[in-house]
């Protein structure tokens, strides 16, 4: 029984020390031996955006030759932390993951950093205790909705009266959703025309923000709230405000009266804004892969990266010369 025992306590030994060798050689070549290993670890499919960010990050790995250990978490965290355990198990060199919420990532972190593993924060911020990872690389949600308030002054600039603003948000406690309210607050607070009249949670959910929509206009007769005229809708992704469009359309309400605010700068969304459909889409740039593949190489060659590297974002505006932009891609 004891030599069973042992046999057995060998075994797993065998098949724990073996496993970032064994995980190395599922790529292909006698080169993957020497491959980087990344795990990553995304939120799921919900957007165009979402699918784009993916894209670019097994597109620059190819190009880095990097190999990517992934796991889609179908929008579930507890799916996020069993996939960043997987990859301590497997021993990759470096973790990378896009947290769908801000909070409840300390012990897994703590769990990689003593295994000696790096970690990289994509696309959404944590809050955690600092040294529990390396960097982080992505958007500066609170510029993005600060971008979107500054377009709506600029536009309503000489207009009097109370301006109703009705407010689709992202994901609860996503670090994005807070900044992006956030950043908005700050200009609109500070003009007392400015009435943000309802916030809800549309979870960045095309379907959600046709949900809304719907019921809003079914409840109100129209695009009104408790007697008071929309006359603002501030959507914190495209996909939101895509399925909100969808809304209108199927109640046969022309949205020009009312000004719409969007962020990511999806392809439909941009052909939206064309058709005057929508008046600002801020752009959020799913376009992470390269810089994050040079953070992954500098960090496993044991150098610093930065703490936060914010990606370039432009925004686009009914006021534009769109006869000459390059197609979004995604
Ligand atoms: O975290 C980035 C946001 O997540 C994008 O704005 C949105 O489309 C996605 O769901």
């Amino acid at each position: 029984m004891k030599k069973l025992t042992i046999t057995f306590l060998i075994l797993i030994l065998i098949l724990f020390t073996g496993c970032k060798k064994t995980v190395k050689k599922t790529s292909d070549s006698s080169k993957s031996a020497d491959k980087l290993i990344l795990g990553f670890s995304q939120i799921g499919s919900e957007s165009a955006w979402r699918t784009r960010n993916t894209q670019s990050i097994f597109e620059a790995a190819a190009e880095n030759d990097i190999q990517i250990l992934f796991d889609d978490a179908q929008q579930k965290q507890e799916n996020q932390l069993k996939a960043i355990r997987s990859f301590i198990v497997y021993q990759v060199d470096v973790i990378a993951f896009v947290p769908i919420v801000s909070t409840g990532w300390d012990n897994v972190l703590q769990e990689a950093k003593e295994a000696g593993i790096p970690v990289i924060v994509v696309d959404r911020q944590i809050d955690c205790e600092p040294t529990l990872y390396a960097g982080f690389l992505g958007e500066n949600g609170y510029e993005e909705g600060f971008a979107a308030a500054h377009f709506l002054v600029e536009k309503c600039r000489g207009r009097t009266g109370q301006i109703n603003i009705v407010e689709f948000s992202g994901t609860e406690n996503s670090s994005v959703a807070t900044e992006r309210a956030e950043g908005f607050r700050s200009v609109v607070d500070k003009d007392d025309r400015f009435k943000i009249i309802h916030t809800e949670d549309g979870d960045f959910l095309r379907s959600r923000g046709k949900e809304m929509m719907d019921r809003i206009i079914s409840q109100n007769g129209g695009l009104r709230l408790n007697e008071k005229p929309i006359d603002v809708i501030y959507s914190h992704n495209d996909s939101m405000t895509l399925g909100l469009l969808d809304s209108l359309e199927n109640n046969n309400i022309n949205p020009r009266s009312t000004i719409i605010l969007s962020i990511d700068a999806e392809q439909k969304c941009i052909d939206a804004l064309v058709q005057g459909k929508l008046n600002c889409v801020v752009e959020c740039n799913p376009n992470l892969g390269p810089t994050l593949m040079q953070l992954v190489i500098k960090i496993a060659a044991g150098e610093p990266i930065p703490r936060v590297t914010y990606m370039l974002e432009k925004i686009f505006t009914e006021n534009d010369d769109f006869s000459t932009y390059t197609p979004r891609g995604y």
